[in-house]
Protein backbone atom coordinates (compact mmCIF):
# COMPACT_ATOMS: atom_id res chain seq x y z
CA UNK A 1 0.00 0.00 0.00
CA UNK A 2 1.00 3.70 -0.44
CA UNK A 3 1.92 5.39 2.40
CA UNK A 4 0.03 8.66 1.38
CA UNK A 5 -3.38 6.40 0.98
CA UNK A 6 -3.04 5.64 4.80
CA UNK A 7 -5.81 6.56 6.94
CA UNK A 8 -3.58 8.52 9.14
CA UNK A 9 -2.45 10.75 6.13
CA UNK A 10 -5.83 10.93 4.31
CA UNK A 11 -6.77 12.64 7.44
CA UNK A 12 -4.28 14.92 7.80
CA UNK A 13 -5.25 16.00 3.98
CA UNK A 14 -8.50 16.17 5.51
CA UNK A 15 -9.67 13.18 2.90
CA UNK A 16 -12.56 11.04 3.72
CA UNK A 17 -11.63 7.91 5.47
CA UNK A 18 -12.85 4.29 6.11
CA UNK A 19 -12.72 4.91 10.04
CA UNK A 20 -11.14 7.69 12.67
CA UNK A 21 -7.62 6.96 12.50
CA UNK A 22 -5.68 6.71 16.02
CA UNK A 23 -2.46 6.97 17.50
CA UNK A 24 -1.07 8.36 20.73
CA UNK A 25 1.17 10.61 22.43
CA UNK A 26 3.63 8.32 24.20
CA UNK A 27 2.57 4.86 22.86
CA UNK A 28 5.80 3.96 23.59
CA UNK A 29 6.65 3.97 27.20
CA UNK A 30 6.45 2.75 30.84
CA UNK A 31 2.61 1.72 30.98
CA UNK A 32 4.11 -1.36 28.24
CA UNK A 33 5.66 -4.73 29.95
CA UNK A 34 8.11 -4.47 26.42
CA UNK A 35 9.26 -1.36 27.34
CA UNK A 36 10.12 -1.74 31.02
CA UNK A 37 11.59 -5.00 30.25
CA UNK A 38 14.00 -3.12 27.87
CA UNK A 39 14.65 -0.28 30.44
CA UNK A 40 15.78 -2.87 32.61
CA UNK A 41 18.85 -3.06 30.84
CA UNK A 42 19.08 0.53 29.07
CA UNK A 43 19.09 4.03 30.29
CA UNK A 44 16.43 6.13 28.29
CA UNK A 45 19.16 7.82 26.95
CA UNK A 46 20.87 4.76 25.89
CA UNK A 47 17.58 3.49 23.90
CA UNK A 48 17.28 6.91 22.12
CA UNK A 49 20.85 7.15 21.13
CA UNK A 50 20.91 3.40 19.90
CA UNK A 51 19.56 3.22 16.41
CA UNK A 52 18.22 -0.69 16.37
CA UNK A 53 16.67 -0.01 20.16
CA UNK A 54 14.73 3.10 19.55
CA UNK A 55 13.41 1.68 16.48
CA UNK A 56 12.81 -1.82 18.15
CA UNK A 57 10.63 0.41 21.34
CA UNK A 58 8.82 2.35 18.35
CA UNK A 59 7.52 -1.23 16.69
CA UNK A 60 6.36 -2.31 20.55
CA UNK A 61 2.88 -0.49 20.37
CA UNK A 62 2.30 -1.41 16.79
CA UNK A 63 2.90 -4.40 17.47
CA UNK A 64 0.59 -4.98 20.13
CA UNK A 65 -2.36 -2.45 19.26
CA UNK A 66 -3.93 -1.63 15.65
CA UNK A 67 -2.54 2.06 15.90
CA UNK A 68 -2.49 3.35 12.57
CA UNK A 69 0.22 5.79 12.82
CA UNK A 70 4.01 5.22 14.90
CA UNK A 71 5.84 7.80 16.45
CA UNK A 72 9.92 7.54 16.08
CA UNK A 73 11.48 6.89 19.69
CA UNK A 74 13.17 9.86 21.02
CA UNK A 75 12.67 13.12 23.24
CA UNK A 76 12.30 16.52 22.84
CA UNK A 77 14.83 17.42 24.87
CA UNK A 78 17.62 14.89 22.79
CA UNK A 79 19.23 18.91 20.71
CA UNK A 80 20.00 20.01 24.23
CA UNK A 81 23.50 18.49 24.17
CA UNK A 82 24.44 19.32 21.41
CA UNK A 83 23.41 22.79 22.17
CA UNK A 84 25.96 22.57 24.76
CA UNK A 85 24.02 21.64 27.71
CA UNK A 86 24.39 18.82 29.95
CA UNK A 87 21.40 16.25 29.91
CA UNK A 88 20.37 13.95 32.45
CA UNK A 89 17.69 11.67 32.98
CA UNK A 90 17.74 11.44 36.72
CA UNK A 91 15.75 8.28 38.83
CA UNK A 92 11.89 9.95 39.53
CA UNK A 93 13.13 13.50 39.26
CA UNK A 94 12.74 13.76 35.35
CA UNK A 95 15.14 15.52 33.27
CA UNK A 96 17.72 17.90 34.49
CA UNK A 97 20.20 20.35 32.58
CA UNK A 98 23.05 20.94 34.96
CA UNK A 99 24.29 23.90 33.12
CA UNK A 100 20.69 25.69 32.71
CA UNK A 101 21.02 28.97 30.63
CA UNK A 102 20.51 31.81 33.13
CA UNK A 103 21.66 34.94 31.14
CA UNK A 104 23.03 36.56 28.33
CA UNK A 105 26.38 35.30 27.46
CA UNK A 106 24.90 31.56 28.42
CA UNK A 107 22.50 32.24 25.28
CA UNK A 108 26.25 33.14 22.78
CA UNK A 109 28.02 30.37 24.47
CA UNK A 110 25.07 27.94 22.78
CA UNK A 111 27.01 25.51 19.90
CA UNK A 112 25.64 25.95 16.87
CA UNK A 113 25.72 22.14 15.10
CA UNK A 114 25.36 19.91 11.91
CA UNK A 115 22.00 18.19 12.97
CA UNK A 116 22.14 15.39 10.49
CA UNK A 117 25.80 14.48 11.92
CA UNK A 118 25.50 15.11 15.46
CA UNK A 119 21.59 13.98 16.07
CA UNK A 120 22.52 11.36 13.39
CA UNK A 121 20.97 8.23 15.36
CA UNK A 122 17.21 9.48 15.74
CA UNK A 123 17.93 9.21 11.49
CA UNK A 124 19.30 6.31 11.78
CA UNK A 125 16.95 5.19 13.95
CA UNK A 126 13.90 6.33 11.73
CA UNK A 127 15.46 5.05 8.45
CA UNK A 128 15.48 1.55 10.43
CA UNK A 129 11.95 1.46 11.66
CA UNK A 130 10.55 2.61 8.22
CA UNK A 131 12.21 0.09 6.64
CA UNK A 132 10.30 -2.18 9.59
CA UNK A 133 6.50 -0.36 9.25
CA UNK A 134 5.34 -1.26 5.82
CA UNK A 135 1.92 0.18 6.10
CA UNK A 136 2.00 2.78 9.11
CA UNK A 137 3.41 5.81 8.36
CA UNK A 138 6.20 7.23 11.33
CA UNK A 139 5.75 10.22 12.52
CA UNK A 140 8.72 12.26 13.39
CA UNK A 141 9.14 14.90 15.61
CA UNK A 142 10.68 18.03 18.00
CA UNK A 143 10.06 20.14 21.01
CA UNK A 144 8.68 23.29 19.79
CA UNK A 145 11.02 26.45 20.54
CA UNK A 146 9.16 28.07 23.80
CA UNK A 147 8.96 24.62 25.31
CA UNK A 148 12.48 23.48 24.58
CA UNK A 149 13.76 26.73 25.44
CA UNK A 150 11.55 26.49 29.09
CA UNK A 151 13.81 22.96 29.95
CA UNK A 152 17.49 24.89 28.50
CA UNK A 153 15.87 28.23 31.05
CA UNK A 154 14.27 26.11 34.15
CA UNK A 155 17.05 23.05 34.33
CA UNK A 156 13.84 20.87 33.97
CA UNK A 157 10.28 20.65 34.91
CA UNK A 158 9.15 23.70 36.50
CA UNK A 159 5.77 24.74 37.89
CA UNK A 160 5.36 28.15 37.03
CA UNK A 161 8.00 28.95 34.63
CA UNK A 162 9.28 32.17 36.44
CA UNK A 163 13.10 31.80 35.18
CA UNK A 164 11.64 31.41 31.53
CA UNK A 165 9.57 34.49 32.21
CA UNK A 166 12.25 36.75 33.51
CA UNK A 167 14.47 36.08 30.94
CA UNK A 168 11.83 36.94 28.26
CA UNK A 169 10.55 39.98 29.95
CA UNK A 170 13.62 41.27 31.38
CA UNK A 171 16.69 40.23 28.92
CA UNK A 172 14.04 40.59 25.86
CA UNK A 173 17.30 40.58 23.23
CA UNK A 174 18.75 37.15 24.75
CA UNK A 175 15.17 35.93 24.70
CA UNK A 176 14.79 36.50 20.62
CA UNK A 177 18.05 35.19 20.32
CA UNK A 178 17.43 32.23 22.22
CA UNK A 179 14.75 31.44 20.08
CA UNK A 180 15.86 32.14 16.76
CA UNK A 181 18.71 29.78 17.43
CA UNK A 182 16.41 27.05 18.60
CA UNK A 183 14.01 27.32 16.18
CA UNK A 184 16.02 27.70 13.03
CA UNK A 185 18.14 24.21 14.64
CA UNK A 186 14.35 22.60 15.26
CA UNK A 187 13.31 23.65 11.53
CA UNK A 188 16.35 21.74 9.82
CA UNK A 189 15.85 18.55 12.72
CA UNK A 190 12.57 17.74 11.47
CA UNK A 191 13.68 18.51 7.81
CA UNK A 192 16.00 16.12 8.31
CA UNK A 193 13.66 13.41 9.99
CA UNK A 194 11.62 13.56 7.07
CA UNK A 195 14.76 12.86 4.44
CA UNK A 196 15.16 10.13 6.69
CA UNK A 197 11.84 8.84 5.94
CA UNK A 198 9.29 10.01 8.76
CA UNK A 199 6.17 10.69 6.50
CA UNK A 200 4.69 13.80 8.95
CA UNK A 201 5.85 15.30 11.94
CA UNK A 202 5.07 17.29 15.03
CA UNK A 203 5.90 20.04 17.00
CA UNK A 204 5.67 19.75 20.50
CA UNK A 205 4.74 22.46 22.78
CA UNK A 206 3.77 21.53 25.77
CA UNK A 207 4.22 24.10 28.38
CA UNK A 208 3.55 27.03 26.10
CA UNK A 209 -0.03 27.21 27.65
CA UNK A 210 1.20 28.74 30.72
CA UNK A 211 1.50 32.44 28.74
CA UNK A 212 -1.04 35.20 28.16
CA UNK A 213 -2.19 35.18 24.52
CA UNK A 214 -0.30 38.54 24.39
CA UNK A 215 2.70 37.28 25.51
CA UNK A 216 2.29 34.51 23.24
CA UNK A 217 1.94 36.34 20.31
CA UNK A 218 5.37 38.93 21.40
CA UNK A 219 7.38 36.29 21.86
CA UNK A 220 6.45 32.58 21.09
CA UNK A 221 4.58 32.74 17.43
CA UNK A 222 7.16 33.82 15.20
CA UNK A 223 9.69 31.30 16.23
CA UNK A 224 6.80 28.52 15.98
CA UNK A 225 5.70 29.60 12.59
CA UNK A 226 9.21 29.53 11.36
CA UNK A 227 9.35 26.14 12.13
CA UNK A 228 6.13 24.55 11.17
CA UNK A 229 5.81 26.74 7.75
CA UNK A 230 9.44 25.28 6.74
CA UNK A 231 8.09 21.58 6.72
CA UNK A 232 6.97 19.52 3.32
CA UNK A 233 5.79 16.90 4.72
CA UNK A 234 2.21 17.27 6.91
CA UNK A 235 2.75 18.79 10.15
CA UNK A 236 0.93 18.50 13.62
CA UNK A 237 0.93 21.24 16.06
CA UNK A 238 0.55 20.17 19.37
CA UNK A 239 0.05 22.39 22.89
CA UNK A 240 -1.51 21.93 26.21
CA UNK A 241 -3.73 25.04 27.81
CA UNK A 242 -3.94 26.91 24.82
CA UNK A 243 -7.65 26.42 24.24
CA UNK A 244 -8.63 30.50 25.54
CA UNK A 245 -6.14 31.10 22.00
CA UNK A 246 -6.41 28.44 19.57
CA UNK A 247 -6.51 31.56 16.76
CA UNK A 248 -2.83 32.27 17.74
CA UNK A 249 -2.08 28.79 18.08
CA UNK A 250 -3.48 28.69 14.50
CA UNK A 251 -1.89 31.38 13.30
CA UNK A 252 1.43 29.89 14.03
CA UNK A 253 0.71 27.54 11.35
CA UNK A 254 0.51 23.59 11.55
CA UNK A 255 -1.70 21.54 9.06
CA UNK A 256 -2.75 19.25 11.91
CA UNK A 257 -3.96 21.29 15.41
CA UNK A 258 -3.84 19.14 18.37
CA UNK A 259 -6.06 19.98 21.07
CA UNK A 260 -5.99 18.84 24.83
CA UNK A 261 -9.36 18.17 26.67
CA UNK A 262 -9.82 21.09 28.03
CA UNK A 263 -12.09 22.36 25.32
CA UNK A 264 -14.98 20.42 23.14
CA UNK A 265 -13.73 19.18 20.32
CA UNK A 266 -16.61 20.80 18.77
CA UNK A 267 -15.95 23.57 19.81
CA UNK A 268 -12.28 23.48 18.73
CA UNK A 269 -13.48 22.35 14.67
CA UNK A 270 -15.62 25.52 14.84
CA UNK A 271 -12.34 27.75 15.74
CA UNK A 272 -9.63 25.94 13.83
CA UNK A 273 -11.73 26.13 10.45
CA UNK A 274 -10.24 24.68 7.55
CA UNK A 275 -7.53 22.28 9.19
CA UNK A 276 -7.42 18.60 10.33
CA UNK A 277 -7.79 18.56 14.38
CA UNK A 278 -5.93 15.61 16.58
CA UNK A 279 -7.19 15.01 19.92
CA UNK A 280 -8.41 15.02 22.63
CA UNK A 281 -9.02 12.18 25.52
CA UNK A 282 -7.64 13.38 28.71
CA UNK A 283 -5.40 10.50 29.42
CA UNK A 284 -6.66 10.10 32.97
CA UNK A 285 -9.73 9.12 31.12
CA UNK A 286 -7.31 5.66 30.35
CA UNK A 287 -8.06 4.81 34.00
CA UNK A 288 -11.60 4.33 33.88
CA UNK A 289 -13.16 1.51 33.90
CA UNK A 290 -13.98 0.21 30.34
CA UNK A 291 -17.22 0.79 30.42
CA UNK A 292 -17.16 4.88 31.45
CA UNK A 293 -13.88 4.83 28.94
CA UNK A 294 -16.05 3.74 25.67
CA UNK A 295 -18.72 6.51 26.87
CA UNK A 296 -15.70 9.02 26.90
CA UNK A 297 -14.50 8.13 23.72
CA UNK A 298 -17.43 7.69 22.11
CA UNK A 299 -18.75 11.40 22.78
CA UNK A 300 -15.12 12.74 21.18
CA UNK A 301 -16.26 10.73 18.14
CA UNK A 302 -19.78 12.39 18.12
CA UNK A 303 -17.86 15.66 18.93
CA UNK A 304 -15.48 15.24 15.68
CA UNK A 305 -18.22 15.86 13.56
CA UNK A 306 -18.39 13.25 11.15
CA UNK A 307 -16.18 15.87 9.21
CA UNK A 308 -13.09 14.66 7.20
CA UNK A 309 -10.10 15.48 9.28
CA UNK A 310 -9.84 14.24 12.80
CA UNK A 311 -7.21 12.26 14.18
CA UNK A 312 -7.82 10.47 17.45
CA UNK A 313 -5.53 11.34 20.12
CA UNK A 314 -4.71 12.29 24.15
CA UNK A 315 -4.73 15.95 25.12
CA UNK A 316 -1.78 14.51 26.31
CA UNK A 317 0.83 11.50 26.88
CA UNK A 318 0.16 8.28 27.99
CA UNK A 319 0.56 7.78 31.55
CA UNK A 320 2.57 5.37 32.83
CA UNK A 321 -0.68 3.96 35.73
CA UNK A 322 -2.43 3.54 32.23
CA UNK A 323 -3.80 -0.60 31.55
CA UNK A 324 -2.60 -1.93 28.47
CA UNK A 325 -5.84 -3.31 27.85
CA UNK A 326 -7.14 -0.23 27.58
CA UNK A 327 -5.10 1.27 24.77
CA UNK A 328 -6.22 -1.88 23.42
CA UNK A 329 -10.16 -1.31 24.49
CA UNK A 330 -9.73 2.79 22.71
CA UNK A 331 -8.07 1.53 19.45
CA UNK A 332 -10.96 -0.99 18.72
CA UNK A 333 -13.81 1.89 19.53
CA UNK A 334 -12.26 4.43 17.66
CA UNK A 335 -12.25 2.03 14.77
CA UNK A 336 -15.67 0.73 14.95
CA UNK A 337 -17.36 3.98 14.91
CA UNK A 338 -19.49 4.70 12.18
CA UNK A 339 -18.56 7.59 9.66
O1 LIG B 1 5.43 9.26 22.06
C1 LIG B 1 6.29 8.34 21.99
O2 LIG B 1 5.99 7.13 22.12
C2 LIG B 1 7.71 8.70 21.59
C3 LIG B 1 8.61 8.97 22.66
C4 LIG B 1 8.65 10.28 23.41
C5 LIG B 1 9.39 10.42 24.61
N1 LIG B 1 9.37 11.72 24.98
C6 LIG B 1 10.13 9.35 25.30
C7 LIG B 1 10.26 9.45 26.77
C8 LIG B 1 8.11 11.53 23.11
C9 LIG B 1 7.21 11.97 21.97
C10 LIG B 1 8.59 12.43 24.11
C11 LIG B 1 8.27 13.87 24.10
C12 LIG B 1 8.57 14.67 25.29
N2 LIG B 1 9.62 14.56 26.16
C13 LIG B 1 7.79 15.80 25.69
C14 LIG B 1 6.60 16.33 24.95
C15 LIG B 1 5.38 15.54 25.23
C16 LIG B 1 4.85 15.75 26.62
O3 LIG B 1 4.67 14.74 27.31
O4 LIG B 1 4.60 16.90 26.97
C17 LIG B 1 8.38 16.32 26.86
C18 LIG B 1 7.90 17.50 27.66
C19 LIG B 1 9.55 15.53 27.13
C20 LIG B 1 10.54 15.73 28.22
C21 LIG B 1 10.58 14.58 29.13
N3 LIG B 1 11.09 13.33 28.81
C22 LIG B 1 10.14 14.53 30.49
C23 LIG B 1 9.50 15.69 31.23
C24 LIG B 1 10.40 13.24 30.96
C25 LIG B 1 10.21 12.74 32.37
C26 LIG B 1 8.79 12.55 32.70
C27 LIG B 1 8.32 11.20 32.26
O5 LIG B 1 7.34 11.12 31.51
O6 LIG B 1 8.97 10.23 32.67
C28 LIG B 1 10.95 12.50 29.88
C29 LIG B 1 11.36 11.07 29.90
C30 LIG B 1 10.79 10.21 28.83
N4 LIG B 1 10.80 10.49 27.49
C31 LIG B 1 10.24 8.90 28.99
C32 LIG B 1 9.91 8.43 27.72
C33 LIG B 1 9.32 7.09 27.36
C34 LIG B 1 10.08 8.16 30.31
C35 LIG B 1 11.42 7.84 30.82
C36 LIG B 1 11.67 6.42 31.23
O7 LIG B 1 11.54 5.46 30.45
O8 LIG B 1 12.10 6.28 32.37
Amino acid sequence: MNLNESRFLKACRREPVDCTPVWLMRQAGRYMSEYRALRENYSLLTLCKTPELAAEVTMQPIRRFAMDAAIIFADILLPLEPLGLHLEFAKGEGPVIHNAISGPSDVANLRSFDVKKELGFVLDAIRIAVSKLEETPLIGFAGAPFTVASYAIEGGHSRHFLKTKQLMYKQPDAWHSLMEKISSMTSQYLQAQTEAGASAVQMFDSWVGVLSPEDYREYVLPYSKKVLSTQKVPVIHFSTGTAAYLEAICEAGGDVISVDWRIDLADARDQIGDRAVQGNLDPAHLLMAPERLRTEIRKILDSAGRKPGHIFNLGHGVFPETPVENVEILVKEVHSWKL
